[in-house]
């Protein structure tokens, strides 16, 4: 596996691989790396001749800036890049935050997608889709793939990126991939290593209590109102502390209504230290 920290050396790889007319896929990480992301190196194999992954703790994304989840978020890169390296990953681009944004983050050029950004976590980290925006679209330039993976996880994320990238004509193919879990249901995710053993265990009733509105949704009585106030109420006995349980339209998350046929449920709750989120998707007839 080759490696880049600088934009001068990975255009020196990816360049080479133009010449000879290599197919190349993003991958891109904030690093503190599992099953979940090893899914999306995967399938990007399925998509391209060559696998470029990103490792880049984005200040821009986080609220705080530099501050408390910033500073706490878990870096393992040197178990990381074993792990890339492993999965066949061709090229790990880690730049350094001086690398992304050498001018600073204050008045750095930026990518918005007004609207969907504002909404269900958008509305509680006002910023965040703003930055993972700008941050994508910096790597897009940067490593001018074909085609780009990303995890359905985080399907609000999934739809910002689809969207930049058809209204600003980036000419990447967009991939989203099916949340990877925990064998008790929880979806994998860097934060989950903020919860004590007892609450891994707990936090398993997140996917439960969608899977509970989902069948009630598919089922002729699944008012939306109903099934979204017992979900939070069934949260808060779990000891959860939920942000926002909402049925949306899975297109463009836009409120519900009973002739939607194409839902998403998105849900996200702290338990403890960690702030959780999930989703699932359903047809109604
Ligand atoms: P990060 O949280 O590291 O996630 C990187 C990619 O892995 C994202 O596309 C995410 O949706 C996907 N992913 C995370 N957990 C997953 C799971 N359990 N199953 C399937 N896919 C999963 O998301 C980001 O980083 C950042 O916002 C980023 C896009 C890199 C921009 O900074």
């Amino acid at each position: 596996m080759q490696t880049a920290a600088t934009i001068a050396d990975l255009h020196r790889t990816i360049s080479q691989w133009r010449q000879v007319d290599e197919r190349i896929a993003l991958v891109p990480t904030m690093g503190n790396l599992h099953a979940g992301h090893l899914q999306l190196v995967e399938v990007a194999k399925q998509y391209a001749s060559r696998v470029v992954a990103s490792i880049f703790v984005n200040p821009m994304q986080f609220s705080d800036g530099s501050g408390g989840d910033f500073a706490r978020y878990p870096r393992t890169f040197g178990l990381d890049r074993e792990k890339l390296e492993a999965c066949g990953v061709d090229l790990l681009f880690f730049p350094t935050q001086e690398e992304m944004y050498p001018a600073g983050l204050k008045n750095v050029a930026r990518v918005e997608v007004p609207g969907i950004s504002d909404i269900l976590c958008g509305k509680f980290r006002p910023g965040h889709f703003v930055g993972v925006a700008t941050v994508v679209a910096k790597f897009f330039n940067m490593v001018q793939p074909d085609v780009a993976i990303f995890g359905e996880k985080d399907f609000q994320q999934l739809l910002v990126i689809r969207r930049f990238t058809a209204e600003l004509c980036f000419p990447i193919e967009i991939i989203g991939i099916p949340t990877v879990r925990e064998a008790n249901g929880l979806a994998m995710s860097s934060r989950n290593q903020y919860l004590s053993d007892e609450e891994r265990v707990r936090a398993s009733l997140l996917l439960q209590v969608l899977d509970a509105a989902k069948n009630q949704l598919m089922s002729a009585d699944g008012d939306i109102a109903h099934v979204e106030s017992t979900a939070v109420e069934c949260l808060r006995v779990g000891g959860f502390r939920p942000e926002y349980f909402s049925v949306r339209r899975a297109g463009d998350l836009q409120l519900a209504s009973s002739v939607d046929k194409d839902l998403v449920i998105l849900v996200a709750a702290w338990l403890g230290e960690a702030r959780l989120i999930d989703n699932v998707q359903l047809q109604r007839g």
